[in-house]
């Protein structure tokens, strides 16, 4: 079958002919998406160590098997063993998450874990609840234009966006946002103004994948008791979010990651995720590629070159 793979830590990976998989249920690959984990596993500097080389990356994939559309995660570039980029993939049966008919390979795949951490991380971790204004950063990433979507389908009264560039800017529009900062600074307490202009008085909730300056602007403008969820970490490992804003207001900073979901909680979040793109609620820019294009694709991807998320289709 073809498959792409990572034949050496830090390099683009290729396309080659491998053996098929056999183990678990073999699932039909028709959309395998290159996600910031896929691409930080390949580094061989992600916390989860060098991967074990030659491999197959991707993380996640829908698929088919026996007449059934399904979700699949696999753990590929994490721990040994092949993903999600490839004709054919192995994948136990408890993994699986059938989805609704009428929701798109592609689309859901593009989504995919990135809408469930946003999708969790507003609503599990950071309890929003209906008629509160959010603040979503990097909201032209794939996370931040699910968070904003979901936290207006949740009920949020405002929605306002941080984002870098200006095809960010533009996507956190099409996704809905009331209102978008543009992040072009790291002085963080021009963009705590810039915040606190675009916001309709305090906020409650910041969402936030980017950390960095950021993050410590956004917290700026949240209101006594507020939170920030901080999954990701684009704009920087660390923040310069000072005592005084945080004690000031007794604001709850959390963490979030999806690799600590049970598989439940993972697959109800998934069929949420897929509800909401057959509804038409959810929606994030992607790219269709095929498969035998990958190493471009990668790359592209990588240097952030691309209209969105790229799914390969085998
Ligand atoms: N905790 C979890 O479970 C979990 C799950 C999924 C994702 N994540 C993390 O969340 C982050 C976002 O994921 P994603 O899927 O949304 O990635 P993505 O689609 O690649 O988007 C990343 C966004 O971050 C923006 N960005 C990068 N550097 C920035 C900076 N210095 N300042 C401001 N914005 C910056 C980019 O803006 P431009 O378009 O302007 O380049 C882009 O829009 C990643 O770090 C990812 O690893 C965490």
């Amino acid at each position: 079958m073809r498959a792409v793979q990572v034949r050496e830590p830090g390099r683009p990976p290729v396309v080659a002919e491998q053996a098929p998989p056999a183990g678990h249920v073999l699932v039909e690959v028709l959309a395998a998406p290159i996600t910031p984990l896929d691409l930080l596993c390949a580094t061989g500097t992600s916390y989860f160590g060098a991967p074990q080389t030659p491999y197959v990356p991707g993380v996640q994939g829908v698929g088919t098997v026996g007449g059934r559309v399904v979700w699949f995660p696999t753990s590929a570039g994490m721990a040994p063993g092949d993903g999600s980029m490839a004709a054919v993939a192995s994948v136990p049966e408890a993994d699986l998450v059938d989805l609704p008919a009428e929701a798109d390979p592609v689309a859901v795949a593009a989504a995919g874990l990135s809408a469930v951490a946003a999708y969790l991380a507003l609503t599990w971790r950071g309890e929003l609840v209906e008629g509160e204004q959010v603040v979503v950063l990097g909201a032209g990433g794939v996370v931040g234009q699910a968070a904003v979507q979901l936290a207006r389908a949740a009920g949020a009264r405002r929605v306002v966006a941080g984002a870098r560039s200006t095809a960010a800017q533009e996507r956190a529009r099409d996704a809905g946002a009331d209102a978008v900062v543009a992040l072009d600074t790291d002085d963080h307490l021009a963009l705590a103004d810039r915040f606190a202009q675009a916001c309709d008085g305090p906020a409650d909730l910041v969402l936030d994948p980017l950390f960095g300056a950021p993050a410590a602007a956004a917290a700026r403008v949240l209101r006594p008791g507020g939170r920030l969820v901080n999954l990701g970490s684009s704009a920087g490992e660390t923040s310069p979010l000072d005592s005084s804003t945080l004690r000031s207001r007794s604001l709850r900073v959390l963490g979030y990651t999806n690799n600590e979901l049970s598989p439940e909680r993972r697959g109800a979040a998934i069929r949420t995720v897929a509800d909401a793109v057959a509804r038409g609620v959810l929606a994030v820019a992607h790219e269709r590629v095929p498969l035998e294009q990958a190493p471009a694709a990668w790359e592209r991807q990588a240097a952030g070159g691309s209209a969105g998320r790229i799914v390969l289709t085998p």
